[in-house]
């Protein structure tokens, strides 16, 4: 079976005194979880990196993630953070490319392709996220837009396996409307395909995202292709966010297979 990824976006949330608190709640919670096939990320601000990345101390089970970086590897760009200052202080992963930063930092794929570049230079795996709008899926583009964000944010990129994606249909997140398991079903097999047909591999872990929570996670964990969670509003509850680790560990065997 594949191994599987859980990720905490915390987003623009929480102050320090909050982030401590609940790792410091959630970290005795995950000491009964069985580590073997699971790696968990949380990415708070950058700001709190240092603090979390204390706190976890180390631990190869449960990394810290950071929600962007720059594509340059250094110079002077005021107020930007560049990827070996991410790997210098312990981080393992990095968004790429998240809707948020596609819609408001207006983010192309030729940008991203850079960072997706900068983040596997320093020994990071880069989490690429696609996912169509309500407009393209509702003109039927969804797997037009999906696949040109995937091929042009990839295009160079040799250490493919290096990388996982994250699906987050952009009409999914932090509006409650979770896309339903024939749709993830659907656009997780056809990244797949993708990948496959592109790069020749069949084991880049696919993370579904975009209003999962405690109720409906396991069914999600549960669809063919699904190795993981990107979480946004529920990674920022610990209970939530335990509920949705127990429900990724109890996923079928198989599931995830290719
Ligand atoms: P929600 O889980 O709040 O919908 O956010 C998803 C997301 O954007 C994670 O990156």
């Amino acid at each position: 079976m594949d191994k599987k990824y859980l990720i905490g976006n915390w987003k623009m949330y929480k102050t320090i005194q909050e982030a401590t608190s609940f790792m410091q709640h959630l970290l005795p919670q995950l000491e009964a979880i069985d580590r073997s096939s699971f790696t968990l990320f949380i990415a708070p601000a950058f700001v709190h990196l240092p603090a979390i990345g204390a706190l976890l101390n180390g631990s190869t089970f449960m990394q810290l993630g950071a929600q962007n970086c720059h594509h340059e590897p250094e110079g002077a760009f005021t107020g930007e953070v560049s990827a070996a200052m991410l790997a210098d202080i312990g981080v393992g992963g990095v968004l790429i490319g998240h809707s948020e930063r596609r819609i408001y930092q207006k983010e192309d794929h030729r940008l991203l392709a850079k960072k997706v570049k900068r983040v596997l230079e320093k020994g990071m795996q880069p989490f690429l996220c696609c996912g169509e709008s309500l407009e393209d899926r509702r003109n039927g583009r969804h797997k037009a837009v999906v696949q040109q964000q995937i091929q042009e944010s990839l295009d160079g990129i040799k250490e493919i396996e290096k990388v996982a994606i994250a699906y987050e249909p952009v009409w999914a997140i932090g509006t409650g409307e979770v896309a339903c398991l024939e749709v993830i079903e659907a656009m997780h097999s056809f990244i797949k395909e993708i990948l496959w047909h592109q790069y020749g591999s069949k084991n880049v872990p696919i993370l579904y995202g975009g209003s999962c929570n405690p109720q409906n996670a396991k069914a999600i964990f549960n669809c063919p292709n699904v190795a993981g969670g990107l979480i946004g509003g529920a990674s920022l509850r610990v209970d939530d966010f335990i509920k949705i680790v127990t429900a990724l560990l109890e996923q079928k065997d198989g599931t995830n297979c290719n």
